[in-house]
């Protein structure tokens, strides 16, 4: 009898590794960018300047959008040094707030689809991270995240839609965040965004699977960005402690992944063993990508929640000791 167990002790484990050696080390095709049209939103820094370095060069036309007109001149620049072809691929600029009128978004995408030319794939990197507790969260705020972060990446799906699933091709990728699987103190506001863009991924993803369009959702952990050093300011002490451990990795590995798992059409792009630990806890009604994944995903589900459990616990600890150090420094002035 525990022969019998042993065995399939050891053919879990074996298959469990051969399924993660595949998921990490087999990408099979990646789809050609070459003179296709790729726009990416928050293009001017961090992730998404990364990404569009990437498309230059693979030979696509790139279009990045921002608000800041000195900071997409100076990105426009280096993404031009990238491309493969100088003279053939064009590289543009636009300064629009994504998140404000969708009017102004759905003007500027026909002005680029006519032209650049028809786009091939949408990277929405545009966000922001502010963090705090509720009660310190001011309206103004939440409602900045939830126009840049939210609305900014649906305008844009919204406006570039109708084109991708006439040509019968096209790539979303939507960037959300490792705070979209779980709830962390401090990111109420920023999470709940996050959150949104992952019912807003998978919506769309079954609406244009028929129409040759995939959808991927990033899930970055702490980036090391102009971004993050900004949320970094912002952070709770709870935030910051809950968070801290790997440290912030860097914009150019989170951009390569991004592009790869895009362009293999898979549905969730993560790095790291965190990354992935998370999404196969969390991956839900999440679309399948490959049998791969969707075997290590229930294979691991169960055991990963009892992980998963363990750092709740530890997370209520820390938040508790923070709260006893407040009560005794405020006792001691
Ligand atoms: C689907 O899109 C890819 C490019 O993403 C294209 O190469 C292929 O021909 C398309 N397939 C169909 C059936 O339209």
């Amino acid at each position: 009898m525990t022969q019998i167990w042993s065995i399939s002790l050891i053919v879990f484990v074996l298959l469990v590794v051969i399924l993660i050696l595949k998921k990490f080390f087999w990408y099979g095709r990646l789809k050609q960018l070459t003179n296709k049209h790729v726009v990416i939103t928050g293009g001017s820094s961090g992730i998404g300047k990364c990404a569009a370095i990437y498309a230059a060069r693979q030979g696509a036309h790139v279009t990045i959008i921002a608000r800041d007109l000195k900071k997409l001149e100076a990105a426009k620049n280096e993404i031009l040094h990238a491309c493969q072809n100088k003279e053939k691929q064009k590289v543009e600029c636009v300064s629009l707030d994504i998140g404000n009128n969708y009017g102004d978004v759905e003007k500027t995408f026909n002005n680029l689809e006519r032209t650049i030319g028809p786009i091939y794939m949408l990277i929405n990197c545009a966000g922001i991270a502010i963090c705090g507790k509720v009660e310190d969260t001011t309206i103004d705020n939440l409602k900045y995240m939830v126009n840049l972060n939210f609305m900014g990446t649906y305008y844009a799906i919204k406006a570039v839609i109708s084109s991708m699933k006439s040509a019968h091709e096209g790539i979303i990728v939507i960037t959300s965040s490792q705070a979209a699987l779980l709830g962390i103190f401090g990111y109420s506001a920023y999470g709940s965004t996050k959150f949104a863009l992952r019912g807003l991924a998978e919506s769309v993803a079954m609406e244009v699977a028929p129409y040759n369009i995939s959808v991927t959702l990033s899930l970055p952990p702490d980036t090391d960005t102009p971004g993050f050093a900004l949320e970094d300011q912002s952070k709770p002490l709870e935030t910051k402690l809950i968070s801290e451990g790997t440290g912030p990795v860097s914009p150019e590995s989170v951009a390569e992944q991004l592009m790869k798992d895009a362009l293999t059409g898979r549905f969730f792009s993560t790095v790291g063993l965190e990354g992935f630990i998370l999404t196969s806890l969390c991956a839900g009604m999440s679309p399948i990508s490959s049998i791969t994944e969707l075997l290590l995903q229930a294979l691991l589900a169960g055991m990963l929640r009892l992980v998963g459990a363990c750092y709740l616990i530890s997370f209520r600890r820390i938040i508790l000791n923070c709260m006893k150090n407040r009560d005794k420094n405020k006792k001691s002035e």
